[in-house]
């Protein structure tokens, strides 16, 4: 009579590796980190954090890279190589491939891929409790300014824990 318990949990521990495989070996998750890129982190990284390839889909980061002479009123341009090769990383690590809710619960419109991670489904879902004037205190600037409130954002870690929204 024991044996079926006995097999599900046989079962739901052989599952588990599976499942901790889209968490890095500290458990945070793998969509939340910047997987080593040395172009990436010298040419996306000056004027703001390096964001996490996988809080955009592969088509947003296609249509970014094909237009960065006008990036958010920047010119942010790259010789071709460079460009390539930061696209091809951008989309190897894209929310697609290593967020697994991304299909079933944040998907974007393909036909509009978002510019923005503050636009997604995925970004509003997760803040849908701020109001939007907490995003353009002076402490704050931009919601695109993830460091003002995730003080760890750096280091892949935006966490409840160690969130603290400047006061003004
Ligand atoms: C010359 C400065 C500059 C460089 C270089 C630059 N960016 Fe930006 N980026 C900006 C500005 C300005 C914004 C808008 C920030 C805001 O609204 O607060 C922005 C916004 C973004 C956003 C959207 C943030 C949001 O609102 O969710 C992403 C994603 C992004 N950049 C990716 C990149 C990538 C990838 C590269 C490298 C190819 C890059 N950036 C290089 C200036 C730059
Ligand atoms: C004004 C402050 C503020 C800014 C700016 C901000 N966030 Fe947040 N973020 C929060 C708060 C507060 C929460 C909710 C914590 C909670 O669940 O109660 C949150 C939640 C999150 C979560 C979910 C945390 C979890 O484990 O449940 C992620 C991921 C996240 N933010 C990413 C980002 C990214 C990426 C950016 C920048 C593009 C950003 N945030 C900008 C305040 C901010």
């Amino acid at each position: 009579m024991r044996s079926p318990l006995l097999l599900t949990c046989l079962l739901t521990l052989l599952t588990l590796p599976a499942l901790a495989d889209n968490h890095d070996r500290e458990g945070r998750h793998r969509y939340r980190q910047v997987p080593p890129n040395a172009s990436y982190r010298a040419e996306c990284a000056s004027c703001h954090m390096a964001y996490p390839p996988g809080m955009l889909p592969a088509a947003s980061w296609r249509r970014m890279m094909g237009g960065l002479d006008r990036h958010f009123g920047e010119n942010a341009s790259l010789d071709a190589a460079t460009r390539d090769d930061i696209t091809a990383f951008l989309v190897l690590w894209s929310a697609e491939n290593t967020n697994p809710k991304y299909r079933r619960k944040y998907a974007e419109n393909p036909a509009s891929p978002p510019l923005r991670i503050t636009s997604t489904v995925w970004f509003r879902h997760k803040h849908d409790e701020i109001r939007p004037d907490v995003f353009r205190r002076k402490g704050v600037g931009s919601a695109a300014n993830c460091v003002a409130c995730h003080r760890q954002a750096e280091r892949g870690d935006f966490d409840d824990d160690s969130v603290r929204i400047p006061p003004r």
